[in-house]
């Protein structure tokens, strides 16, 4: 079984990378290596011994596409690639439609001409915005989009879902809540390009002692603390997901033809929970200080996972302190 991963070179493409070879699957990666280096083939190449196809492609290239996929036969397509700041989106709307949208489409009409029918989409629990109600389940109403980036998920699966009744295409949205950690073998992880936008990697480069100190965004939330909660999720469990959703495509045993599942591990965690189980794991004190809200912040989010374990048989199984750890055992193999 041959499977296309788009983005397949970044955060959580590179860690399905790895499951989908150990579970025995052909990988090709499609990656344009805007977010990410192409040492990265060679480390996911370190840990599984087998090399995936690489092909330097920019999905907004509709001809590049159409030339891939009258050349590769593909079983599936596991569709990570897309720009994926919030803060950097409402910077740069028109980039991230072009970019997330067109690529999208160019994928699904040449899965289209080329009878390729499963299709795996990278969702995020940001379509919910903030839940009326928590945990959040995936009848959750779709809130509109705090921004371009939450909107290219909502219209992402508004798209797939149309291509699934003009075709016999069956798609799987996947909304992840907070992708945290890094492979057990620190050969592979999170590689933030310029000043992190993310909590997590911002947590470890001011241990590295690369960032001054860590600003927290609020502590006036109506949360125990007074900051934010979050539902971290291990990047290797969300990962192992994706194989669990290929393959329920694959053997035919979705019950509809778009299916949505909430990637999480159903506990919340505060900004300072986690610095506190952070030095706790590390051994670090970390300096940080409270300034004012980040604009477009949720108070709360954390996933209701029933559906996903009873569904799809899954559940998270790495704790807080396994992805911190694993975080912090990456951040020091970086120069
Ligand atoms: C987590 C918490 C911040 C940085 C977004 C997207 C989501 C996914 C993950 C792509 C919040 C606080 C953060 C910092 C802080 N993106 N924080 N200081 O915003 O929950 O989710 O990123 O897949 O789709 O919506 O993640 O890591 O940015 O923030 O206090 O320097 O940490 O306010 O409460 P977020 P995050």
């Amino acid at each position: 079984m041959k499977i296309l991963v788009t983005g397949g070179l970044g955060f959580i493409g590179s860690h399905t990378v790895v499951e989908l070879q150990q579970e025995g699957f052909d990988v090709v990666i499609i990656d344009n290596l805007s977010k990410s280096t192409i040492d990265v083939l060679d480390k996911i190449a370190s840990i599984s011994n087998r090399k995936p196809d690489y092909h330097h492609i920019d999905l907004r290239d509709k001809i590049a596409v159409k030339t891939f996929f009258s050349s590769n036969a593909i079983d599936g397509v596991i569709h990570f690639a897309a720009s994926k700041a919030v803060g950097e989106s409402v910077q740069m709307p028109l980039e991230y439609y072009e970019n997330n949208i067109s690529s999208l489409v160019y994928v699904l009409q040449e899965m289209s001409a080329n009878n390729v029918s499963n299709f795996i989409f990278s969702s995020s629990c940001t379509v919910y915005g903030q839940a009326d109600e928590l945990p959040i389940t995936e009848n959750a109403p779709i809130k509109p989009a705090e921004s371009p980036y939450g909107n290219t998920k909502q219209i992402g699966e508004e798209i797939i879902k149309d291509g699934t009744k003009i075709s016999d295409l069956k798609a799987i949205a996947l909304r992840y809540f907070n992708p945290i950690g890094a492979h057990e073998s620190a050969k592979i992880g999170e590689l933030p390009i310029g000043v992190p936008q993310n909590l997590i990697p911002f947590v470890t480069q001011t241990a590295a002692g690369i960032r001054e100190v860590l600003s927290i965004f609020g502590n006036d939330y109506p949360t125990p603390d007074g900051t934010a909660v979050r539902d971290y999720i291990h990047v290797v469990d969300l990962a192992k997901a994706h194989i669990v959703a290929l393959k329920r495509l694959l053997t035919k045993q979705n019950k509809a033809s778009f299916e949505v599942f909430n990637l999480g591990t159903g506990k919340g965690n505060s900004v300072l929970e986690v610095i506190q189980t952070f030095e706790k794991v590390s051994g670090k004190n970390l300096n940080y200080k409270f300034v004012d809200r980040r604009a477009g912040d949720i108070t709360s989010a954390y996933a209701d996972t029933t559906i996903a374990n009873k569904e799809l048989g899954w559940k998270a199984e790495l704790s807080l302190e396994d992805a911190l750890l694993s975080a912090w055992k990456w951040q020091l193999t970086l120069k």
